[in-house]
């Protein structure tokens, strides 16, 4: 109720002093997009100068990929689902394309907000780079110079369709300036830094109401979903042998399309503890409760780090390099030799490193957003 008292009276202000609101259409529609976006939309609703119109594309739509962050994260509705739902690239993309061009003609925002770099963002800065609607992007310059990676064309695309790029790192402000984007990158910090440290204080004193029930005391926590160990076969197989082999219990909340390659294809090892996908907070609880992350979400590779976990990163690069120091951080691809390695490393020594800002990305974002190109 008082939820939509807020909304009608935005609505009204906007109505009446048009002139003294900046409208921005933001764009998500993946899994970790809904928590990136988070942060940034609740500063948003605390500012009675901004007006934020959300679209879901609907690339997840399962309850436990989509919904759960909304309630959980207290993301308002979306003013528009295009439901665009699975698919290849192309026509996923397609479908985004068309019904994203139809609300930014009809809303015609002073901004439109992509964040990260899967097919929703670049469906969106596509659209808005078109119609000649400024277009920022949340978590600028990762590279993983692997252009095998659909997400690496993403960003690349994104990034230099781009009227303002927010970097997350050093390295990624220095990966936009070699590709001549400096003048127009900010260093905001990461948004996922400052949703870990709102969301952890939620954790704290509610352990009971997020811990994920009928684990062992230790375990190893897994996730996997990357097209290069989805879609081939053998690199999922040699993970299954390295998680059988680890000599823990592994805990996988396993994503859809995973899910749907296993059925049928591997032979689940004993240790190896599936569940299905946790929303957020239990995923957190996850994570400051596991021994070690084994990953290859770049999501993931970033909150072990944050919350001082030793990560394994289950892909052959990462871009996340700030993570890499002193153990913190080992790339090993899908060798089991080299994740049984990595399980057994020593913790590190040196904390980690404040590259990711000071928690207040989302602030400076909007900040630099209302005040214009
Ligand atoms: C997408 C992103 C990836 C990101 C990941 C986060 C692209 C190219 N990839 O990969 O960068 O790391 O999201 O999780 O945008 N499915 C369901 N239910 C859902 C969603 C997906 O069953 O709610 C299944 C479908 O079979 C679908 C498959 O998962 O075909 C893959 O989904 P898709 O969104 O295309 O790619 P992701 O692997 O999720
Ligand atoms: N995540 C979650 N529940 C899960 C698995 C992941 O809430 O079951 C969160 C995870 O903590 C991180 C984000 O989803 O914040 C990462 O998303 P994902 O791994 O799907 O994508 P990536 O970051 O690799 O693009």
């Amino acid at each position: 109720m008082i939820e939509l008292d807020r909304i009608l009276l935005t609505e009204l202000l906007f109505f009446l002093f048009k002139t003294d609101f900046m409208k921005i259409v933001t764009i998500i529609g993946a899994r970790p997009q809904f928590i990136k976006a988070a942060t940034v939309s609740r500063m948003i609703r605390h500012d009675p100068h901004v007006k934020e119109i959300l679209v879901h594309t609907g690339q997840h739509y399962d309850t436990n990929m989509s919904d759960i962050f909304f309630e959980e994260l207290d993301i308002p509705h979306p003013d528009f689902n295009l439901e665009v739902g699975s698919g290849s690239h192309a026509s996923q993309t397609a479908r985004m394309l068309e019904g994203i061009e139809e609300i930014l003609m009809q809303e015609k925002p002073d901004w439109t907000l992509v964040f990260g770099d899967t097919n929703s963002t670049l469906a969106g800065a596509v659209v808005a780079a078109k119609l000649n609607i400024p277009l920022a992007h949340v978590e600028a310059g990762l590279r993983s110079f692997n252009r095998r990676m659909p997400e690496e064309i993403n960003r690349i695309v994104t990034d230099s369709i781009s009227n303002l790029l927010f970097a997350p790192t050093p390295t990624a402000v220095t990966n936009l300036g070699n590709e001549g984007l400096s003048k127009i990158t900010i260093f905001s910090g990461d948004v996922m830094f400052d949703s870990v440290l709102f969301y952890k204080e939620k954790i704290t004193g509610n352990e009971e109401k997020y811990r994920v029930r009928d684990l062992p005391g230790k375990f190893l926590l897994a996730t996997v979903h990357r097209a290069e160990n989805t879609d081939d076969i053998e690199n999922l197989k040699r993970l299954f042998l390295a998680f059988a082999g680890s000599g823990h219990a592994v805990v996988l909340p396993v994503h859809p399309r995973t899910r749907k390659i296993i059925t049928g294809n591997i032979t689940i090892p004993g240790n190896v503890i599936l569940i299905d996908p946790v929303g957020y907070l239990q995923m957190l609880w996850l994570i400051l409760n596991c021994e070690k992350v084994l990953t290859d979400s770049g999501g993931l590779q970033k909150e072990a780090y944050f919350l001082g976990k030793q990560c394994i990163t289950l892909r052959t690069e990462t871009e996340w390099v700030e993570t890499l120091h002193d153990n913190w951080n080992t790339v090993t691809g899908t060798d089991p030799g080299k994740i049984s390695d990595a399980i057994v490393l020593t913790a590190p020594t040196s904390p980690q490193k404040l590259l990711f800002g000071d928690g207040n990305a989302a602030a400076i974002i909007v900040g630099k957003l209302k005040s214009g190109l």
